[in-house]
C-alpha cells in the first residue's frame, strides 16, 4: 500500500528519467514521476497526487544537484514541453537518447547490449526549427500566442521559443500583435468559438524564404486584406501566406481546405545540394542541418550502386530519394499526401532527376502493387510516422529480394517492434544511429540497418 498521501513531504533520490524527461522516484517499489529532477539528484518532494500504480510529486527543494544540469533554464520550456530536456547538459542529453535507444532493443527485440552508436549532436544545440506551429487563445482577455502546458490545453505565452529559428519568432509576435490591433478574435476551444486557432511558420533554413499559415474555424476572414499587406510590408522574404480552415473540434492542426492568400502556395529551400519546393500540407523535417546528416548517415549504410532499384517508402517531398537519385537506377517513391507527392514530382524535375517515381498512396498498399507489377528492388528504405510500420508493409518488403532495409525512426519502440517482425522474416539488425534532430526535446530519431540473412 502506498504509505504517501497529498502534500506529505519526504526526502529522496531520483534514480532515473522518464522517456518525457521526468525524474524517477521509488518508494516501496512504487514509482513518483517528479518534473525537473535528475538522476541522483536529491530532493524533498511534496506528493502532489497518487494513483494505483503510480503518483506524482514536486520539487520543493534540492539538496544535492546534479552535475549535468543546467541551471538557468527559463522553467516554461519545460513546463510547456518546449524543451523538455532543457535542464539537462547537451552532452547528456545524446548519452541518454543512445541508452533508451539500446534499452528498447533489449525490452522489445530481445537485444542485450546492442552496440548502439553514439547519437550524432545536432550542428545546431538550440534554435534550430525551421517550423512553427503556435496556438492562439485569448489569456485574461488578450489574444495570445504561446505553447500548452504540458497534459493541458492551458496556454502559456511564450515570446522566445528557445528551439525556433529567431527570425520566426519574430514572425509570429508580429502576427499576434496584427491580430490584436485588428482585434480578431482567438479560438475558443471549450465553446467552439473564434476565429483564428494557430499560426504556422515555415522558413527554409538555406533559403530564408517563409510561409505563414492561418488556421481558422471559419472561412471568412475579416480584415485579411490589410493584415496580409502589413505583414508583407514588414517581412519581403514571405513568399506564400496560407489559410487553412479546420472546423472540427480534434486536435488535428491543418483542416481540409486551404487558399492561397498571398504569393505561392509552397517556399523553396535547399538540403544536400539539391532544391526543394515544400507546400503546407507537407512535411518537411524541422532540423535541416541534422536531417542532412540523418540522410548522409541512410545513404552511406545503404552502401548503393548504379545498378541499384531503391524504394523511398514515406517519402513526403522526396528529400530522401532525391538525394541519392544520380546514385542509383531508379527510385520508386509512395506518400499518402497528395500535395507532397506532387511536390516530389515537382522536386525531381526542379534538380533534372529523371528516374525517380512518385505514387500517391499508403505505403502497405502501393508496395504489394509494385511487386505485382514485378519491381524488385535491392533496397527498401522506409521512414513512417511514429506508428511504425504496418504488418503488411514488412511482410511484402519481406517477400522480395532487397539486401536491405534501411528505416529511418522517430519512434525507437516501434523500430524495435519493427525490427523484431523482420527479423522473423530473414532479416538481421547491423547498425542503429540515432542521429539527434531534437535537441533540447525528448524526441529520438534514429536511422537502422537490416539486411538479408
Ligand atoms: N521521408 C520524408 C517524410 C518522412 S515523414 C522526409 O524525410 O521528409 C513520414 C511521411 O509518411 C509523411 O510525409 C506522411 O504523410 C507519410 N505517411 C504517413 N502514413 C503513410 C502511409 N500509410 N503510407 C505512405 N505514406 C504515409
Ligand atoms: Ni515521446
Amino acid at each position: 500500500m502506498m504509505k504517501f498521501k497529498k502534500n506529505d513531504k519526504f526526502e529522496a533520490e531520483v534514480i532515473d528519467l522518464t522517456h518525457e524527461g521526468s525524474g524517477v522516484v521509488k518508494v516501496d517499489g512504487y514509482p513518483f514521476f517528479v518534473e525537473n529532477a535528475l538522476p541522483g539528484e536529491k530532493i524533498e518532494m511534496r506528493v502532489l497526487k497518487t494513483g494505483k500504480k503510480f503518483g506524482f510529486g514536486k520539487v520543493e527543494s534540492y539538496i544535492k544537484t546534479s552535475p549535468y544540469r543546467v541551471t538557468d533554464i527559463n522553467l516554461d520550456y519545460l513546463r510547456t514541453g518546449i524543451a523538455d530536456f532543457g535542464h539537462l547538459q547537451y552532452a547528456e542529453q545524446l548519452n541518454f537518447k543512445r541508452k533508451q535507444v539500446s534499452e528498447l532493443l533489449r525490452k522489445t527485440a530481445g537485444k542485450v547490449d546492442f552496440p548502439v552508436l553514439d547519437t550524432l549532436k545536432s550542428p545546431k544545440e538550440t534554435h534550430y526549427r525551421n517550423k512553427a506551429s503556435i496556438p492562439v487563445r485569448t489569456v485574461k482577455g488578450v489574444l495570445e500566442t504561446g505553447f500548452f502546458r504540458k497534459q493541458s490545453h492551458s496556454l502559456v505565452p511564450v515570446e522566445d521559443f528557445y528551439i525556433q529559428q529567431p527570425e520566426i519568432d519574430a514572425i509570429v509576435l508580429a502576427v499576434r500583435d496584427l491580430l490584436r490591433n485588428y482585434g480578431i478574435k482567438a479560438y475558443n476551444e471549450v465553446e467552439n468559438t473564434g476565429f483564428i486557432r494557430n499560426i504556422v511558420v515555415r522558413r527554409g533554413y538555406a533559403s530564408g524564404e517563409v510561409m505563414v499559415i492561418f488556421v481558422t474555424r471559419k472561412a471568412a476572414f475579416f480584415k485579411k486584406d490589410d493584415i496580409v499587406k502589413a505583414l508583407t510590408a514588414q517581412f519581403p522574404e514571405i513568399k506564400s501566406i496560407m489559410q487553412t480552415v479546420n472546423s472540427s473540434t480534434g486536435n488535428a492542426i491543418f483542416g481540409p481546405e486551404w487558399h492561397t492568400l498571398y504569393g505561392q502556395d509552397y517556399i523553396t529551400d535547399s538540403m544536400l545540394g539539391k532544391q526543394y519546393q515544400i507546400s503546407g500540407p507537407s512535411f518537411y523535417q524541422v532540423n535541416t542541418a541534422a536531417a542532412e546528416l540523418l540522410y548522409q548517415t541512410a545513404i552511406k549504410f545503404a552502401d548503393l550502386t548504379k545498378d541499384d532499384i531503391v524504394i523511398d517508402a514515406y517519402s513526403g517531398i522526396g528529400t530522401i530519394g532525391l538525394s541519392f537519385a544520380d546514385q542509383v537506377k531508379h527510385v520508386y517513391g509512395v506518400e499518402v499526401i497528395d500535395a507532397a507527392v506532387e511536390n516530389a514530382r515537382k522536386n525531381a524535375t526542379l534538380n533534372g532527376i529523371t528516374n525517380a517515381t512518385y505514387v500517391t498512396g499508403k505505403a502497405e498498399e502501393v508496395m504489394a502493387d509494385w511487386l505485382r507489377q514485378d519491381i524488385q528492388p535491392n533496397v527498401i528504405l522506409v521512414d513512417p510516422p511514429r506508428k511504425g510500420l504496418d504488418e503488411a508493409f514488412i511482410e511484402a518488403a519481406a517477400s522480395t529480394k532487397a539486401r536491405s532495409i534501411v528505416y529511418i525512426s522517430c519512434n525507437a519502440a516501434t523500430f524495435a517492434r519493427d525490427v523484431t517482425r523482420f527479423e522473423a522474416l530473414g532479416y538481421n539488425l547491423d547498425k542503429v544511429q540515432p542521429v539527434d534532430l531534437f535537441p533540447q526535446t525528448h524526441h529520438v530519431e534514429l536511422v537502422g540497418i537490416l539486411s538479408k540473412k
